[in-house]
């Protein structure tokens, strides 16, 4: 299964991608988590994307498409069963690198999984988040908070917010979304690989719709 989940920033995708991915055993692949990894090392490729993350724009084209050729060739995705990708491709251009690259090995998408929520769900969603800073698990302040305030329930972990999570910058990232990513909807319309899901439901709820929007095969 080669899987995209395409929707504005907190409408679920890394939740779902999680679930997904080892649910089929595909490899979850999230272009936000490999910038902060860079970051969070401080490599030049952290340092290049820095100032985007922060201000809640996308990094350039050409240094993500890199980032992403670099991660869906190493082997563990070459050698699995497919892979979902979480927060790629975020502009067309991207989507079009993405189809070369993925008909250079004769594959290409199954479907694409756009998560819809409403946007004032997703402000209070963003902004409430806690990520613990040793695991990753997502906590929010208000519908799931840990048992210890600021501490993670499964490794005790410190629990911070994610610094694009703050309201302005939570803005930025919104605008940005309907400006350079939401044309990726018509884009995959018409390549007939679309399909929509209510993410505004319980998250498991979420996971069965996703799965059988995805189970919906390949088009032609
Ligand atoms: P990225 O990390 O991809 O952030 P994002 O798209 O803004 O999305 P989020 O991770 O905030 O939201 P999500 O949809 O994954 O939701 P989540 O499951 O966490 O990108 C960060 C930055 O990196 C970008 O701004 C850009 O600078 C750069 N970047 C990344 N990819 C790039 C690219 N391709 N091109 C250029 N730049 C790129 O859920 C959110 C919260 O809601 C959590 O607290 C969760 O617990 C909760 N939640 C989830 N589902 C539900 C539910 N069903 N009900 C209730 N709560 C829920
Ligand atoms: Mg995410």
């Amino acid at each position: 299964m080669r899987l995209v989940l395409l929707g504005p920033p907190g409408a679920g995708k890394g939740t779902q991608a999680k679930e997904l991915a080892q649910q089929w055993q595909i490899v979850h692949i999230s272009t936000g988590d490999l910038f902060r990894y860079h970051l969070a090392h401080d490599t030049p490729l952290g340092q290049s994307a820095k100032e985007y993350m922060q201000s809640g724009r996308l990094v350039p084209d050409n240094i993500t498409e890199a980032m992403l050729k670099d991660r869906i060739e190493r082997p563990d995705v070459l050698e699995s069963y497919g892979f979902v990708l979480d927060g790629f491709p975020r502009t067309v251009p991207q989507g079009r690198a993405l189809k070369a690259l993925l008909e250079e090995r004769q594959e290409r998408l199954d479907r694409v999984i756009l998560i819809q929520v409403p946007t004032e769900v997703l402000l209070e969603r963003l902004v409430g988040r806690r990520t613990c800073s040793l695991c990753r698990a997502n906590y929010h302040v208000r519908y799931h908070p840990p048992k210890v305030e600021g501490i993670c329930d499964r490794c005790g972990g410190a629990l911070l917010q994610r610094e694009d999570d703050q309201l302005d910058t939570v803005n930025v990232r919104l605008k940005v979304y309907h400006q350079e990513t939401e044309p990726l909807v018509a884009f995959y319309e018409e390549a007939g690989i679309l399909a929509r899901v209510d993410g505004n439901q319980e998250p498991a709820v979420v996971t069965e719709a996703t799965i059988r929007a995805a189970e919906g095969g390949p088009h032609d």
